[in-house]
């Protein structure tokens, strides 16, 4: 877990636009924390803005798929005689070479978060801008699709998603595959972002980067809700595949037992750390420690 707060990063300036690079692609193996080169697909990742009265310079990016999600402000992205407005929760994606300005509209800075990275094969091969009030995309069924964080609202993403967790929630813990680079910025609220053992105090401003094998969580112990961005790249799919080893899981059922009160055993340490009460979780804690327990014998 690396993090970093924008104002702690070194800033560009392209013409009229400013760009604070929180974090970018790591130079050898490892990652550095010091100097923010950290990622193992994301070329570049950081906070641009816009000042109120200004539009920038036409400009391009090359190779790279450009997704962003707008922090605050409002203003007009131009594709050509092509005008889309943005506003605080907009999101969109470039594809590669797509020539564009920024213009501000507001009174107050026009903030994104962005990430450029080299496109991935389920990339929206046009350019495409959501907002996260808008209705989700459904699956066959007819659904909202959003597998493992249905219990988080949050709308379409462009490559990138605005959410928020509501006061006394929190995501669903997991971890990726090798090589994946997830990062969360928070934008308004205070998280606590639990990593197993370790909690993390998230406040508005910081990025948090992932090892792809962390076990992770965005917790929100506040009575006001959190807002994120959340963004993710694994446009390497060959690379992953071939860092991806079978998961070897015991074969005794004491073992298996002793793996699961590993696992959840954490899990449980965190919520109850949390201070929190949620209806239903209390009694299943009690009741899957019993199992496991029992599986144990
Ligand atoms: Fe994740």
């Amino acid at each position: 877990m690396i993090m970093r707060h924008w104002m702690d990063s070194p800033i560009f300036t392209y013409g009229r636009l400013r760009e604070w690079r929180i974090f970018t692609r790591r130079k050898g193996d490892q990652p550095n924390a010091e100097t923010g080169e950290v990622c193992n697909e994301i070329n570049t990742y950081g906070r641009a803005v816009v000042i109120p009265g200004v539009t920038t310079e036409p400009a391009t990016y090359g190779d790279e798929m450009y997704c962003a999600g707008v922090a605050s402000g409002q203003g007009i992205l131009q594709l050509g005689s092509k005008k889309v407005p943005l506003r605080a929760g907009s999101t969109f994606s470039m594809p590669p070479g797509l020539r564009h300005r920024f213009q501000n509209t507001g009174d107050s800075e026009l903030e994104f978060i962005f990430c450029r990275r080299p496109p991935a094969p389920y990339d929206e091969k046009s350019f495409a801008c959501h907002h996260w009030s808008e209705d989700r995309p459904k699956d066959t069924w007819g659904s909202p699709m959003q597998g493992h964080w249905n219990h988080v609202p949050r709308g379409p993403g462009a490559g990138l998603l605005i959410a928020d967790i509501p006061p006394s929630k929190f995501s669903h813990p997991h971890n990726h595959p090798p090589t994946v680079d997830e990062i969360w910025y928070v934008n308004k609220g205070l998280g606590w972002h639990w990593m197993r053992q370790e909690y993390h105090v998230q406040s508005p401003g910081y990025a948090l980067w992932l090892e792809p094998s962390e076990l992770h969580s965005l917790m929100n112990p506040n009575n006001e809700n959190l807002e994120f961005i959340w963004c993710a790249s694994a446009s390497d799919w060959t690379r992953q595949e071939a860092a991806r080893k079978p998961e070897k899981f015991p074969t005794t059922p004491a073992g298996l037992a002793a793996a699961l009160e590993q696992k959840f055993g954490a899990l449980a340490a965190a919520y109850r750390h949390t201070g929190l009460s949620i209806f239903g979780v209390d009694q299943n804690l009690a009741e899957v420690e019993k199992i496991i327990k029992a599986l144990k014998k």
